[in-house]
Order: structure tokens, then C-alpha cells, then sequence
């Protein structure tokens, strides 16, 4: 099994990758394999809301000139997502949230592409907004019909300079305790398909609120 890991820090040495990186190590030792993408420091677009991905049907976005279609490949054939924002402006960083904003609608509408793989999210912040930046990013996870697992507190460690989160003792283990239920959901989840079968997936209902 595997879990692909999306860093939307610049700093691919920062808070945000050390948190993350602290969660990949009890994957880790679960026998889980982990890659980390820093998606923070690239040169990314938001979504142009043109419904192409929707038109053509092929799992990609119509903006082939950055590294976004080779990531929804990737989430598409990993098991497990783990997305990690540093806290900007007491929200995702921008660059991370164009890319969510891409490859979850792209998912959402060729066929719900990350139904049922096990999800996360973390941030890693100066002092405030570290709640609303994890609520930001379970939204996608949530809309995407994931499996999220929880710690024993909010998915939030605190530092302002790289590494300072280490000096968070609560937020390390926060991580740590994520890390060890995400393993565990992934490997009941893997046991499980075998016994008990998924729900099967539903055509989505779409209303919207004007007539
Ligand atoms: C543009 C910008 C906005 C920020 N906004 C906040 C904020 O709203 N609240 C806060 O506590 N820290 C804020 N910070 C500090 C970062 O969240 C903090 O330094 C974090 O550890 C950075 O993670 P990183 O090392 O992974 O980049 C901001 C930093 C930057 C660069």
C-alpha cells in the first residue's frame, strides 16, 4: 500500500513537510510506502471553471503545462492522500488551494476518482488559522466520498521558522497519532474489501437554488 503526500509549502524543509513527514513515519513502520510532493514552490494556475475536464472525460485537466495531470495520476493509483497547507492568511496557501481546486474537480467529475481511498489533511502555522485551513482541506476530502482517520486532537502544529515544530511536543504527537490511524484504517479498509462489499456508487443529484 501507499500514500502520496502534497506539501503546499515553498519550503520543502519547512513546518508544513516536517509535520507531514512525521505522520509518513508510522505509515512507514506499518509496512506503508510514502512519497512526498512539494506542490508549494511550482508555478501553478487555478481552475478557469472551464468544464473541459467534464467535456473530454479523460481524468485530466485541459492545462497539460504543469505538473497537475502527473498528480491526479498519482492520487488516482495511490491508497492514501495525505494533504498538508501551511497556514496563510488563516487559510491554504494559494498555491496548494489552485491545485485542489484542479485535481478534485477533475476527480469529481470522471467518475468520483478517489472514492473510498483514506484521506487526511495538516497544517502547520505561526500562531492562528490553523483550524480553517484543516477544515479547507477535509472539504475535499470529504466531497471526494473519502475515508478520513483523526488524531487525538485537530491535525494542527505550531512553528514560525522550518523545524520549529518539532518543539510543538503536542503537535508531534498529534502527527504521530495520525500517522498510526491512518495505517490501521488503511489496513482494516484493504482487509475488509475482501469481506464486506462497498456501497455502490450513486449518480449525483444536482440542485442549486434558484428555480
Ligand atoms: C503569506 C503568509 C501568511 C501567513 N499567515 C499566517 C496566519 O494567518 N497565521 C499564522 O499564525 N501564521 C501565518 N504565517 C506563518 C506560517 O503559517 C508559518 O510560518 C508556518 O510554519 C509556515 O510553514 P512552512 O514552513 O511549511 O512554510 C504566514 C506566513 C506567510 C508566508
Amino acid at each position: 500500500m501507499n500514500v502520496v503526500g502534497f506539501n503546499g509549502s515553498p519550503h520543502e524543509n519547512g513546518n508544513t513537510a516536517l509535520a507531514m513527514k512525521l505522520v509518513f513515519g508510522e505509515l512507514e513502520k506499518a509496512g506503508i510506502e510514502t512519497e512526498l510532493i512539494h506542490v508549494g514552490k511550482e508555478k501553478l494556475r487555478g481552475c478557469m471553471s472551464c468544464h473541459a475536464c467534464l467535456k473530454s472525460q479523460d481524468g485530466t485537466c485541459v492545462f497539460d503545462d504543469d505538473p497537475v495531470n502527473g498528480w491526479i495520476q498519482k492520487m488516482a493509483e495511490a491508497d492514501g492522500i495525505l494533504l498538508g497547507s501551511p497556514v496563510h492568511f488563516s487559510g491554504v496557501g494559494g498555491t496548494m488551494k489552485s491545485f485542489l481546486d484542479r485535481a478534485f474537480y477533475v476527480a469529481g467529475v470522471n467518475g468520483n476518482l478517489f472514492r473510498h481511498k483514506v484521506g487526511a489533511s495538516v497544517a502547520a502555522v505561526r500562531r492562528s488559522g490553523g483550524l480553517p485551513t484543516v477544515d479547507a482541506m477535509n472539504k475535499f476530502i470529504n466531497y471526494a466520498e473519502m475515508i478520513m482517520p483523526a488524531s487525538n486532537y485537530w491535525n494542527v502544529a505550531h512553528g514560525l521558522r522550518g523545524g520549529e515544530v518539532e518543539q510543538d511536543e503536542e503537535g508531534v504527537q498529534i502527527m504521530e497519532v495520525l500517522g498510526k490511524n491512518m495505517a490501521w484504517i488503511m489496513k482494516l479498509m484493504e482487509y475488509g474489501k475482501e469481506h464486506i462489499p462497498a456501497p455502490e456508487p450513486v449518480a449525483k443529484a444536482w440542485t442549486h437554488f434558484i428555480r
